[in-house]
């Protein structure tokens, strides 16, 4: 059984409007974000191959920031993210396909460089929900109220939270049937999706969950990195406690 992780770094992070930079690259604390994101993800040694989807105007730079921060593991692969999310995804699976026999119980776990804040918890409670489900993702309950609104600002009908949840990343699966999903969705099935299980679910393949963490934040707008610099301080703090042991 071999297990990978995707890294998606494909996107440029329009909505982070201060941001001259792809968002993965923002300096948060002492490191960009996807350093963060990548050493959470190379630290859990859960995985025998890593992969990132970069935007391909960036690879250049992310070699440099990848030796500049001594990240030299000859089991990460950098691959071209697509025009969409879901290009990205697909082509670190062809990537997968064309140097490795994928075999019924390999995993991929799936993660958004801009959610550096993933915990090793979330990780291992992903990879082994996969012995039981062919697909799970990290989610939390839903703690705002819930608006159903069809149009302008009146609101139609309020859901009933306590069965709603916020999904977040990373969305694991086991492999070959995520790159069966991917193959079969249909043009117009593409362009509604907006969450990497749902590529599943439309494939009638049922979608378990796994605990997420608040603090898993996705970044996604300036504000977010206002609490991403204060969550980032812990963090911190416990790299320094490491290299004082
Ligand atoms: N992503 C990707 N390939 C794309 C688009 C997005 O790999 N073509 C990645 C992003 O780099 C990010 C993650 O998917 O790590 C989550 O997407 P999102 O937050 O929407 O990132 P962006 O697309 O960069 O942001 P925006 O929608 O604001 O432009």
């Amino acid at each position: 059984m071999t297990t990978y992780a995707a890294i998606l770094a494909g996107g440029i992070g329009n909505r982070m409007h201060s941001a001259t930079i792809p968002k993965q690259f923002l300096q948060l604390g002492d490191r960009p974000i996807i350093i963060w994101t990548i050493q959470k993800i190379l630290g859990s040694h859960a995985f025998d191959y890593v992969y990132i989807a970069i935007h391909p105007e960036w690879k250049d730079y992310l070699q440099e920031l990848l030796e500049k921060w001594d990240i030299c593991e000859p089991n990460l692969t950098i691959v071209s993210g697509g025009k969409e999310r879901l290009d990205s995804i697909e082509n670190v699976i062809d990537a997968i396909c064309d140097s490795h026999t994928v075999e019924t119980e390999d995993k991929i776990l799936i993660h958004d460089a801009v959610r550096p804040f993933i915990t090793n918890q979330i990780i291992s409670d992903s990879l082994e929900a996969l012995n039981r489900h062919p697909a799970v993702v990290a989610a939390i309950p839903a703690t705002d109220t819930m608006l159903w609104i069809e149009s302008d600002d009146r609101v139609d009908s309020m859901p009933d939270r306590s069965k709603l949840y916020n999904g977040q990343a990373p969305d694991s699966f086991r492999l070959q049937v995520l790159a069966k999903s991917i193959r079969e969705l249909t043009p117009r099935q593409r362009r509604v999706i907006t969450g990497t299980a749902q590529i599943c679910l439309l494939d009638g393949i049922p979608i378990h969950t796994v605990p997420g963490d608040p603090i898993n934040i996705k970044l996604t707008s300036d504000s977010d990195m206002l609490i991403a610099e204060g969550l980032i301080r812990r963090d911190m703090g416990e790299t320094a406690e490491d290299k004082n042991e």
